[in-house]
């Protein structure tokens, strides 16, 4: 999958001669730096990272600041000033700084040098950095764009790959003994020499230890006093030292990233594309012939009674064509959650196209929140249209309030609850917060961008109106007879939710991880057929159980089919809390709720695409089903 990524830029950059410099996203092209030239080392938040062992789990989601003042790193002179990054880095969690490492290409090869010495880290600082070590913290540094690694070996594959970030300290977990900090790293640069003298680098490895005995300024970079323990009780110095060694390597630049993007057991993966597969399959030759026989013979049958002008009883779904296209309750809130949904699906939709283009790979930092904000804004014309449109077509007038709340009511509740998170975190001196000025960025993008074209969406929307019904709406609503169990609602979200889930479950575990482990996420392939995958059985589904609803002779079937559309969105919610118990331990109260918060974002939106999806196709089905019989 990467390197069909590669080809395919590689393929483009061919063509394209003149612009292929500009075709590369920012940050992305390659870098050539002479023998003495200096190297930027960049040092990004600490994040807690899983250990190697199987059944580790994550113990935090709580990021921090490098220079948080408790860690007590060196820090550069004139103090650490923060890099520009994207909209899409920050949301993500990125916090980039300079560093006071001294680095040039291809010189002191092997020099043990000192960083600096902290002369002081009192008993409080040592218990904060020995929490952190006992939590799994990582530090993450950033050389010339490439991530700072560890490296690994793929216990099933066999296979070298670089993991990224590497530990604040050992926690020494399994010899019950006080966690030791790293004080010294073995930093190995793989460097490429493309032409005669320019070189470029292709692989950042770090080997952190924990180098004990007296602190002075003396560079040691190997120890025989043990490791570093930090006592909780004194004030004592940390000398932290430092090895840079030049390996030259024959990786050419433009593959560099394959050795960090390690697909674990791609065998995972294509077992679940197949078992989504087998899934849709079943449903779609499942559904096609339950539809196609029952219909087909339905709607002949209520012709054929007609024209032998037999006076027999209507039955079935036809009994409540009178009834299907009656206004449902609530119509303003199915209509602004069709709008925010079709808003949502385009933005999932053209995001995915520009991840299989191969941009969003991990090599553009927070590219992909990027696109998504970006995305999302300039999709609000499609939430405007949608919502009005649908709107009129369940008959509602107040076209202005409806147009207002499409464009306001889902922005201002993730908002809030964004906000909340927020605030949690800052209370708990976390840097993943999102700062003030990007908040403000959004809600700029939002007003300035978002609202205006939802609002030029919904002006379009109204003007081409609501589409008319095939059939009239009687005056007098009908008596509605007991549904079966299974097709109540609740029983009926939940039973339809379980295809398209069981479609994307395999899938969900590796995007989860992504999200709350930040292991760099990259199989879009997979992840693009799986989406694909679940719109189509959300549809099927949907469409399968409005039917059932309107042979039961129940007609309000407008939010139940939103809502069985939304069904996988109740065991997403389940898939996360069983994902907490059995990959995460969090003990801080920040943490847990951080992923609640976030787990119940996910499922809000996921609940609102999927939902619409349900709604929209049963919709289009109802359309045709009623649209084909002929009625007195
Ligand atoms: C740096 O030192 C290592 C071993 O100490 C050696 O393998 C490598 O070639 C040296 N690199 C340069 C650029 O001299
Ligand atoms: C660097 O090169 C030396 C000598 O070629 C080799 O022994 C060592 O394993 C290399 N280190 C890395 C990290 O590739």
């Amino acid at each position: 999958m990467v390197r069909s990524h590669h080809l395919l830029g590689a393929a483009i950059a061919t063509l394209l001669p003149a612009c292929s410099q500009a075709f590369y996203l920012p940050g992305a092209a390659p870098k050539d730096y002479q023998r003495g030239e200096s190297v930027n080392l960049f040092v990004n938040a600490l994040t807690p990272m899983l250990s190697g062992h199987e059944d580790s789990k994550l113990k935090s989601l709580v990021n921090y600041d490098y220079y948080n003042p408790k860690f007590r790193f060196c820090e550069p002179k004139g103090g650490p000033k923060a890099q520009a990054e994207s909209l899409g880095s920050i949301l993500f969690g990125d916090r980039i700084f300079n560093s006071p490492y001294d680095i040039k290409m291809l010189e002191n090869n092997g020099t043990c040098q000192t960083l600096c010495v902290v002369p002081e880290v009192d008993g409080e600082d040592a218990k904060f950095i020995n929490d952190r070590i006992k939590e799994d913290y990582a530090l993450n540094w950033l050389v010339d764009g490439l991530p700072a690694a560890e490296m690994k070996q793929d216990m099933k594959t066999g296979d070298i790959f670089f993991d990224m970030g590497f530990n604040l300290g050992d926690n020494n977990e399994e010899l019950a003994e006080a966690p030791a900090l790293h004080n010294h790293y073995e930093i190995v640069f793989r460097y490429h020499t493309a032409t005669p003298g320019n070189h470029r680098v292709v692989g950042v490895l770090v080997w952190p230890s924990s180098v004990g005995g007296t602190q002075d300024s003396t560079p040691r970079c190997e120890g025989n006093n043990g490791p570093l323990l930090l006592s909780e009780s004194q004030t004592q110095a940390v000398r932290y030292t430092y090895r840079v060694t030049w390996n030259e390597s024959d990786t050419p630049w433009a593959t560099r990233w394959d050795n960090y993007l390690h697909i674990f057991d791609p065998r995972i993966h294509w077992f679940s594309l197949v078992n989504s597969l087998v899934i849709v399959v079943f449903l779609c030759v499942m559904v096609s012939m339950i539809l196609l026989r029952s219909v087909s013979r339905d709607i002949s049958r209520y012709n054929a009674i007609d024209v032998s002008e037999d006076v027999q009883e209507d039955w079935g779904w036809k009994l409540v064509h009178g009834e299907v296209f009656r206004t449902p309750r609530y119509p303003m809130l199915l209509a602004v959650m069709v709008g925010n949904g079709a808003q949502l699906c385009a933005m999932v939709g053209v995001t995915l196209v520009f991840a299989l283009l191969g941009f969003l790979s991990p090599s553009n930092r927070g590219s992909l929140a990027t696109v998504m904000m970006v995305c999302w804004t300039f999709f609000g014309g499609v939430g405007g249209y949608f919502s009005s449109r649908v709107y009129a077509s369940l008959g509602g007038i107040d076209r202005r309030k409806n147009a207002f709340l499409t464009a306001t009511v889902l922005p201002t509740f993730i908002f809030a609850i964004v906000f909340l998170l927020n605030l949690s975190l800052l209370i708990a001196g976390s840097s993943g917060a999102v700062p003030f000025g990007t908040m403000l960025l959004i809600v700029l993008l939002w007003f300035g961008i978002s609202a205006p074209l939802s609002a030029i969406g919904a002006y379009f929307g109204s003007k081409h109106g609501g589409i008319p019904n095939p059939v009239r709406v009687n005056q007098i609503p009908r008596q509605i007879p007991p549904t079966p169990k299974y097709l109540r609602p609740w029983a009926a979200t939940l039973l339809s939710g379980i295809l398209p889930f069981g479609a994307a479950f395999v899938e969900l575990y590796f995007v989860m991880s992504s999200l709350f482990a930040s292991r760099a996420y990259y199989a879009f392939g997979f992840l693009a057929l799986t989406a694909g995958v679940v719109g189509l059985t959300t549809a099927t589904v949907t469409i399968l159980f409005t039917y059932f609803v309107l042979c039961a002779e129940e007609y309000r079937w407008h939010w139940r089919a939103f809502l069985t559309g939304g069904g996988s969105a109740f065991w997403l919610l389940a898939y996360g809390i069983f994902y907490w118990a059995s990959r995460l331990s969090l003990d801080s109260m920040s943490s847990v709720m951080l992923y609640l918060g976030y787990l119940f974002l996910l499922a809000l939106l996921d609940f609102l695409v999927t939902g619409t999806i349900g709604f929209l196709a049963s919709y289009w089905a109802v359309r045709r089903l009623y649209s084909s019989i002929r009625i007195d």
